[in-house]
């Protein structure tokens, strides 16, 4: 069932997810070689403290951080910890927290330093589909159009959208109905009406999509071991059209 909120719940969820960006921002401007992943985690504790905030992952079934930071082949849920950035990585951010009993949620992929060309390709390719995806969130589209959208730019690349991941409504749970896969045929699924909301968020391969789940039993890796990008914002279905929540 896909719950619809209420301007008024709408510009909770506003308040929620501009913190989210807000956090997102500051930590990357700390995302530079050198850096252990566990310093963007704690930084991540101390910015919701201080915006008075919950962090949406920290134990969420178990998630033992704040912040999910997923390094090169590192698709989704990578844990922080001691290893550190260097020059040349691909860095996940992916962020989310719960104010005023709702959730906002956003990723972002950036380069540590100087990247290969095709590692830029892979973040233009993934942050365009997202923004593809966004475009088609508009009352009365079906929602597999922004799927469709989704895969169409990043295939238009020669990348891959994983299938294992999907989006999510977002709203008093983290995770609400309808799951949003990143590929498939368009014109299939819910007609999208003003007051959904969404958790929109393209993940994608260099190489093929298939993933696997390490021995930590949280990060998500290409089985190929290529490159991975990911990109996420929280937006509302509106009379007026998309309206990103995500955003600073
Ligand atoms: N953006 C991801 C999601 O919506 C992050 C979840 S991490 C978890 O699934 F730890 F909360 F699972
Ligand atoms: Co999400």
């Amino acid at each position: 069932m896909i719950l619809l909120k209420s301007p008024a719940e709408i510009a909770k969820m506003e308040a929620a997810s501009r913190i989210v960006a807000e956090i997102l921002a500051e930590i990357q401007t700390r995302v530079k070689p050198g850096v252990e992943t566990r310093e963007l985690d704690e930084l991540a504790e101390e910015l919701c403290r201080r915006h008075r905030v919950e962090p949406a992952f920290k134990g969420y079934r178990g998630y033992p951080a704040s912040i999910c930071v997923s390094v090169n082949d590192e698709v989704v849920h990578g844990i922080p910890g001691r290893r550190k950035l260097k020059a040349g990585d691909l860095v996940s951010l992916d962020f989310g927290v719960r104010r005023d009993g709702y959730y906002g949620d956003a990723a972002v992929t950036l380069a540590v330093g100087e990247v290969t060309p095709q590692a830029r390709l892979l973040l233009q390719a993934t942050e365009e589909s997202l923004y593809a995806a966004i475009d088609k969130a508009r009352p009365g589209n079906r929602l597999s159009d922004l799927s469709h959208a989704t895969q169409t730019v990043v295939e238009s690349y020669g990348f891959s959208v994983i299938r294992q991941f999907v989006g999510h409504g977002i709203g008093r749970s983290l995770h609400e109905d309808p799951q949003i896969p990143n590929f498939g045929p368009p014109g299939r699924g819910p007609i999208l009406k003003p007051g959904m909301t969404l958790a929109i968020e393209p993940m994608t391969a260099a190489g093929s999509w298939e993933v696997k789940i390490l021995a930590d039993g949280w990060t998500a890796v290409t089985q190929d071991g290529s490159l991975a990008a990911h990109f996420e914002h929280t937006v509302a279905v509106t009379e007026q059209g998309p309206l990103i929540l995500s955003r600073i």
